[in-house]
């Protein structure tokens, strides 16, 4: 069965809006555990922009389940990764400009650097997963640079202004799915998926995790955090395996 890990990035954004003390994450975190989330991913972007350091910490002294650290590639961010020691980190592309990731990593090219990159984290048994667009060449890279997952982009998919686009955009990452899989690449799905986009992958086997945030959040606004997490776990269980 594929498991759901809620990001809560999002409710960071809400508390910026006022820079005070809430909404407070790491409670959403908890709050998602106890719905029945496996995990909790957190994206501690360069220019803080909603999770702050103290998120960070705090998240990873008190779930109990486990703890998926999204961040950029850069110095900073491993030295707070080795520090604080997830279960995964899940390296993204960061561009001050945008509102939210924009697309895959580029691994092409720089496999030689990112595997130099993940080694001081693969040694002191932190697992990794590289956000890709389901592109062949890119999958070829994330295996090159010895990854555990590829956590597969589903933005252009949820993001496709008409159903024919969007199936056209599931066909590419099923494809992506599979060559991952057949190369031994574990494979998570995620970015821009919700109650209703995510049932065209109930049929697409050995998904691993859902990392979803924003519809969870905006659902929880009107039916709270229980029961948005519970309603997306519910829909996750009836996938095939
Ligand atoms: N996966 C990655 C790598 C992301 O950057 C994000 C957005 O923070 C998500 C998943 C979750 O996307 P959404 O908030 O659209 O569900």
């Amino acid at each position: 069965m594929p498991f759901l890990c809620v990001n809560v990035d999002h409710v960071a954004t809400i508390r910026q809006a006022r820079l005070g003390v809430e909404p407070d994450p790491v409670t959403a975190a908890a709050m998602c555990e106890l719905a029945g989330a496996v995990g909790i991913i957190m994206h501690l972007r360069e220019d803080r922009r909603h999770v702050q350091d103290r998120d960070i910490d705090l998240i990873s002294k008190t779930i109990q389940t486990e703890f998926h650290f999204e961040m950029a590639a850069t110095e900073e961010m491993q030295q707070i990764a080795l520090r604080v020691d997830p279960a995964t980190v899940c390296l993204v592309p960061e561009k001050r400009e945008e509102l939210t990731t924009e697309g895959g990593l580029n691994c092409i090219g720089q496999e030689k650097r990112l595997t130099e990159y993940l080694a001081p984290l693969h040694e002191k048994g932190i697992g990794s997963s590289l956000f890709i667009d389901a592109d062949a060449n890119q999958i070829k890279a994330a295996k090159a640079i010895g990854a555990e997952y590829v956590e597969i982009h589903t933005g252009h998919f949820a993001d496709a202004p008409t159903r024919s686009e969007q199936k056209a955009e599931l066909a590419r990452i099923i494809d992506g799915i599979k060559m991952s899989q057949d190369l031994g690449l574990k494979v998570n799905l995620g970015h821009g998926l919700n109650y209703v986009n995510i049932l065209d992958f109930a049929d697409v086997p050995g998904i691993c995790e859902y990392s979803i945030g924003h519809s969870i959040m905006s659902r929880s606004i009107y039916v709270g955090i229980d029961r948005a997490v519970r309603d997306m776990v519910e829909i996750i269980r009836n996938f095939t395996d």
